[in-house]
């Protein structure tokens, strides 16, 4: 399976190392062969149509910080140039998510698909504002157009409502979607103000780099995007969803959930509408999970209520739901 992988962040070099540790595995168990011909950072590009050696890439990108350094051929090609110039059967697109345009990783996919390239993409940003229009172009193009890692991280949520309850109408759901704020609520409600448990998120790491992704609920919201249109096909973007963030929280706010025998999460919601909001949860309902975790409630028509609990964030993790994604392209390739 030829490869370009859009970015090299965390999760594309974690996926990168998976290929590498898993490689005799990937293949006798799924016969997939991965070859992964091109990748870009912010500085510059690695290319090699017979396929990057992955150890030295890794190497390469940890004493240079970028894998410009992999080569002297062709290293400075821009994502959409190289989506052009290379041929491959997939594209892996891992840039940073964005709400204003979605941009780079919208060209990214669009051209790719439009070149009849298969696209998994854990950026959220072209989901988030086109998830119609993307699915159709991905349907005209008849390629393949997969995305778990964009909601729960390995959590593999999307594939749990869509496939595990086939057959089921899943009526409403209501989850928390963001690591990032459930960590600075559930610190709240041990007592540290605001600006500490964000101070603390920060120091983790946690918090994206523009901090209005998670503290406006705009990560969240983009979640539900994408869950409304592929859980309960809706056909929405993210100007559909009212969302209210995390920064209002007020240690009285906390306080007055704690005497209901509650807690307060931000939870992202499909019921009558879709919202994004701060909102009280019984403490024994099992949404109230502390920590970075992500949870999500699916309410069935025949099936009730199931919660999925897990971490929803992480290089390992995220990269384990792109392996996902590959391995059933892998198979539906195979079949056809
Ligand atoms: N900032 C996100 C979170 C990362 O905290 O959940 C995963 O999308």
């Amino acid at each position: 399976m030829r490869i370009i992988l859009c970015g090299f962040g965390v999760v594309a070099q974690s996926l990168i190392k998976l290929f590498e540790s898993r490689e005799e595995e990937l293949y006798s168990k799924y016969g997939l062969k991965p070859r992964v011909l091109a990748v870009f950072d912010s500085k510059g590009s690695a290319i090699d149509q017979s396929g990057l050696n992955l150890e030295k890439l890794i190497q390469v990108k940890e004493k240079f910080g970028t894998v410009k350094n992999y080569s002297e051929k062709n290293n400075s090609m821009k994502g959409n140039e190289i989506l052009k110039n290379v041929e491959a059967d997939v594209l892996i697109e891992t840039t940073a998510s964005n709400y204003k345009d979605a941009e780079p990783g919208m060209t990214h996919i669009t051209t790719a698909m439009k070149k009849g390239m298969h696209v998994i993409s854990v950026n959220k940003g072209p989901l988030a504002l086109a998830f119609p229009s993307l699915m159709e172009l991905a349907t005209y193009n008849q390629v393949m157009f997969k995305f778990s890692g964009t909601v729960g991280g390995g959590t593999p949520i999307l594939d749990y409502a869509k496939n595990s309850l086939r057959g089921e109408k899943i009526t409403s759901f209501a989850g928390i979607l963001n690591g990032t704020t459930n960590y600075i609520l559930s610190n709240m409600a041990t007592g540290l103000s605001f600006d500490d448990a964000l101070k603390d998120a920060q120091d983790r790491g946690y918090v994206e780099a523009d901090e209005s992704l998670d503290l406006d609920g705009l990560d969240a919201a983009a979640k539900l995007v994408i869950l409304a249109n592929w859980i309960m096909g809706m056909k929405v973007t993210m100007p559909d969803i009212k969302c209210v963030g995390i920064r209002k929280v007020t240690i009285e706010d906390i306080r007055k959930a704690e005497t209901n025998n509650s807690v307060l999460k931000l939870i992202a919601s499909c019921d009558k509408e879709l919202m994004v909001s701060p909102k009280e949860v019984p403490k024994d309902d099992p949404l109230g999970v502390n920590g970075t975790l992500n949870a999500i409630a699916f309410t069935s028509e025949h099936s009730g209520t199931q919660t999925i609990i897990g971490k929803g964030a992480g290089g390992t993790e995220t990269a384990s739901s792109i392996l996902r994604d590959l391995l059933d392209i892998r198979q539906e390739i195979a079949k056809n």
